[in-house]
């Protein structure tokens, strides 16, 4: 049978990194929500090591959506994808205990950032959290020579894709009514950021 499961190496070499961020800020039960999962190969490790939650991955790109459901195949706490393009799509009526997106900010436009927050804005009661992964040019703080390099590539590839400031980022989210984020240090200068609605 064709196999339709996709490969990200990045996703293999950070997955335990965010999991243990992950089990600390996440609730104990609950419906989480993955914005952007990808290759799904984020959702079927979490769901795997907890199995007290339940995720709902989504995604955009149906090859992606494909490659999640066939990644969790068995999994009985992960919902099949649903298509979420941050951009275009409202969730409304459902309350999730957590919102998690990995890796979307930077590699799609502005115009995403802007749609998940405003979405999270509707999706998060006070208090639960909002998690981001990925790189992020800090003020005053050295642009690490990978990132240089990531970020002239992207905007090579699509002038509107490209690292995003953490400034930008802070004062986009403040405008959903989201604090300060908590800021996680991680490997290979990715930062896990976690917001939480004020109120
Ligand atoms: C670099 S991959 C990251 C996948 C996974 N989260 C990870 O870290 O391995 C970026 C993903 O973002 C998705 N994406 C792009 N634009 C999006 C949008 N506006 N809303 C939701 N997802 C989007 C793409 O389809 C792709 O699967």
């Amino acid at each position: 049978m064709n196999d339709l499961r996709q490969h990200s190496p990045a996703a293999a070499r950070n997955r335990d990194a965010i999991l243990a961020v992950l089990r600390r800020v996440l609730p104990a039960s609950g419906l989480v929500l993955e914005v952007a999962s990808g290759t799904g190969e984020h959702a079927a490790h979490f769901a795997a090591a907890l199995p007290e939650l339940t995720f709902q991955p989504s995604d955009p790109d149906p090859a992606r959506r494909a490659s999640i459901d066939a990644w969790c195949a068995g999994l009985p706490n992960v919902l099949p994808a649903i298509e979420l393009d941050t951009t275009a799509r409202k969730l409304c009526g459902i309350h999730f205990g957590a919102i998690f997106c990995a890796n979307m900010l930077h590699i799609a436009p502005w115009a995403a950032a802007e749609g998940l927050f405003s979405g999270a804005e509707n999706l998060l009661s006070g208090g639960v959290p909002l998690i981001l992964y990925g790189p992020y040019r800090v003020k005053n703080a050295e642009f690490a020579p990978g990132n240089v390099a990531f970020d002239a590539d992207l905007r090579a590839r699509n002038p509107e894709w490209g690292i995003r400031d953490l400034e930008s980022v802070t004062n986009l989210a403040k405008r959903s009514g989201f604090g300060a984020p908590e800021i996680v240090a991680m490997p290979a200068n990715n930062l896990m950021l976690i917001f939480r609605r004020q109120g």
